[in-house]
């Protein structure tokens, strides 16, 4: 290479080198003698000083270093006098690579709105917050590698084209080849799906679960990490169409060892953050002390970022089942009015994200994790308790984030299983591969799913799930 990166730059800096970096111009100062200019290569959130005497390069070179510019520069490493950095560079030799309008580039030095910033999706990796979000997202990316992989888990790749509904809530994305406007219709008048490329209805997967539980049950434990598609309509800060779930599935584990693992998986990704990201988050940690500068107490997080990171790190997470949450939120005041938007009066509700928040920010004040749910508001392949109400599901709640993961106990029973399917209309012929796992070998096993980018609003602090993953899709935004 005949470049350095900036992090190596400054992890091990020797003055007296002479070096050359390939960078993005962030902003130029000074004066009519000397030219001050901040780059950043992204390789560390710290930027750059290059230091130009006007006398050394040609007025032309100067004028084109503005914002967004990516430029070259070799120099010799300097002490800085400068306050905030311990070295600089003093240019010798700059080439522009490409040049940035500053009239019409759409950054400008200066603090841009994240609503502004989500307009400009296309360049906002470039911004100094987007630069962190991005880094931290790859380091968890790795961290759930590592994990899986220190404990002898496979990483299995699930099909994203398929043709079930893996929570049979039909909220899927359909895919087809026909044409919309003049589909091939059959003699019932209905279009004749077997036209189709797949020859059947297909759909953009929810969920690798179906297919991982078939690697579980071979190779033991398997972990999928896979883009998930779901169609809900749902605008809020919390929900994408497209998402990245970590989906691992255990054989021989019940709801108790799935819970643990969890619980353990989670401390290890939080923990990885705090160890190897510790510049970016202390960046999203003042970010978020300024944006909060102004509210009112009530609307402030009670720790900040760095604080709720180590609370996970360092806490075990509270238990309780779905019917002792309930008893909680019945007999609670969550505000002045002492009442939810969406009242808890009866055994069986489908819980809010305000009673989710209630639960683990008021009540527990720490991830808490529900067991137990009722099974007629749980997915059909979770496995029924003794008492035939409940199914032996959990969800794990953070602080700021509602639910983080979702998983359960499989109903490995083929019986049970087939006569849940029947409650909930989901018919057996579309099936019959999944099926043949209680069929063929079947074992007690269980899984659970986290929502990548959940995770990221928690390690980052960001509080719209639009701004974790680098292009959001919700309703009405595929632009590019
Ligand atoms: O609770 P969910 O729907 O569970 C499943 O999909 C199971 N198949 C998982 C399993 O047991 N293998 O989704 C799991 C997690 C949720 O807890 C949430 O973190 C995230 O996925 N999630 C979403 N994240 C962003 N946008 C959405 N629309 C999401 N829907 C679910
Ligand atoms: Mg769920």
């Amino acid at each position: 290479m005949d470049y350095i990166r900036i992090k190596d730059l400054l992890d091990a800096p020797k003055t007296g080198d002479t070096v050359t970096i390939k960078a993005w111009v962030k902003t130029k100062r000074g004066s009519k003698q000397v030219n001050f200019i901040a780059l950043n290569d992204g390789s560390t959130i710290h930027n750059l000083q290059i230091v130009a005497e006007s006398e050394k390069f040609d007025e032309e070179i100067i004028k084109k270093i503005t914002t967004g510019a990516c430029i070259s520069v070799t120099g010799n490493v300097v002490e800085s006098k400068g306050s905030g950095q311990a070295i600089e560079i003093q240019a010798e030799n700059i080439e522009i690579l490409g040049e940035s309008d500053a009239d019409k580039f759409p950054l400008q030095p200066k603090k841009h709105s994240l609503e502004f910033l989500r307009e400009k999706a296309h360049l906002r990796v470039r911004t100094t917050t987007f630069g962190a979000i991005y880094r931290i997202r790859h380091a968890m990316i790795f961290a759930v590698h590592n994990f899986f992989n220190d404990k002898g888990f496979y990483n299995v790749h699930t099909p994203i084209l398929t043709s079930s509904d893996a929570e049979g809530a039909g909220e899927m994305f359909r895919v087809t080849t026909l044409d919309p406007k003049n589909p091939p219709l059959n003699e019932e008048g209905e279009v004749d799906w077997k036209e189709d490329f797949f020859e059947r209805q297909s759909n953009l997967t929810v969920s690798g679960q179906l297919e991982g539980e078939l690697s579980a049950l071979a190779l033991g434990n398997i972990y999928t990490f896979g883009p998930t598609f779901r169609a809900e309509n749902s605008n809020t800060t919390r929900h994408l169409a497209e998402f990245w779930m970590i989906e691992p599935e255990m054989a021989f584990y019940d709801l108790k060892a799935n819970a643990e693992l969890a619980e353990e998986f989670l401390k290890y990704l939080v923990t990885y953050a705090l160890d190897h990201c510790e510049d970016d988050l202390n960046f999203l940690a003042k970010r978020e002390e300024e944006e909060n500068k102004n509210k009112p107490a009530a609307e402030k997080p009670a720790l900040s970022l760095l604080e709720r990171l180590k609370m996970v790190r360092d806490n075990d997470f509270a238990y309780c089942t779905y019917t002792e949450a309930i008893e909680i939120l019945k007999n609670s005041k969550p505000n002045k009015k002492k009442k939810f938007a969406y009242p808890v009066d009866e055994w069986g509700i489908d819980m809010q994200s305000e009673h989710e928040k209630y639960l683990v920010e008021k009540h527990f004040k720490k991830p808490v994790i529900v067991t137990d749910y009722p099974k007629d508001i749980k997915a059909f392949y979770m496995r029924v308790n003794e008492d035939n109400k409940t199914v032996a599901a959990m969800d794990i709640l953070f602080p700021g984030i509602g639910e983080i993961v979702g998983g359960s106990q499989r109903e490995e029973r083929l019986e049970v299983l087939t006569a849940r399917m029947k409650d909930f209309g989901i018919e057996e012929e579309h099936m019959w591969w999944y099926l043949d796992t209680r069929r063929f070998g079947t074992c007690v096993h269980s899984g659970f799913g986290l929502g990548f980018e959940r995770l990221m609003l928690f390690v980052t602090g960001m509080t719209n799930i639009r701004d974790v993953i680098p292009f959001p899709r919700t309703p009405g935004n595929c632009e590019f």
